[in-house]
């Protein structure tokens, strides 16, 4: 049996030397793609947050930043399948080029959904979008991203923004609860592993 990292860590996917590392790659694709552009880019709130922090930071070009808050998962560990956008206004877009930017894309619902409501009202001048993460797993949409970080496979993940019940965001890394924390028998206590 192999040995956990703490009670409620099991796997650390990837390190933040790692995912920095990679945000270094993907800057400058988007870089040398918005030369010239009228680059906005649309945050998805929360679980973006630390992801296009890190990204935008690294993206030699002038653009604005705007967020977008919406929720999918409903406190478990899988997509509940509907889209609640938490704001009244989407943001201010008209004739910029658009670059969403989420966490993870999984069924693919949420980058759909914000995509489709961006386009049909408010006029964009293009529309790509960005995850640090793609799930390896049937999409429930039709989706794909135009820049992704990571390919992962069909498990749930946390740190680095991603949450479990609000909770793991703040973890400099990327990795896999054990099945006592999921099913909430041992919590997070803040401290992280010295062997993480
Ligand atoms: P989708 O709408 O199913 O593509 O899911 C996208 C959203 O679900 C992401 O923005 C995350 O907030 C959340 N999500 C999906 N998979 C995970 C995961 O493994 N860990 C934490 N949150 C996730
Ligand atoms: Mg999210």
């Amino acid at each position: 049996m192999k040995q956990q990292l703490s009670p409620w860590l099991d796997k650390v996917l990837f390190h933040e030397t790692t995912i920095l590392s990679r945000l270094d790659d993907l800057a400058r694709n988007i870089t040398l793609d918005y030369q010239d552009r009228r680059l906005t880019v649309v945050a998805v709130l929360r679980g973006s947050l630390f992801f296009a922090a890190d990204l935008l930071r690294r993206i030699q070009l002038p653009l604005t930043l705007e967020t977008i808050s919406v929720a999918s998962y409903h406190g478990g560990t899988s997509s509940s399948g509907t889209i609640r956008f938490n704001e009244i206004d989407l943001p201010p877009v008209r004739d910029r080029d658009v670059l969403l930017v989420d966490d993870i894309l999984d069924s693919g619902r949420t980058l759909h959904a914000i995509r489709t409501r961006i386009l049909d009202e408010c006029g964009p001048a293009s529309i790509r979008s960005c995850a640090l993460l793609s799930k390896d797993c049937e999409r429930a949409v039709d989706f794909e991203v135009d820049y992704e970080g990571f390919e992962i496979g069909n498990e749930f993940v946390i740190g680095y923004g991603l949450d479990f019940k609000g909770q793991y965001r703040n973890l400099p890394f990327i990795g896999t609860l054990t099945q006592a924390a999921i099913e909430g028998s041992t919590g997070f206590t803040g401290a992280i592993p010295e062997t993480a």
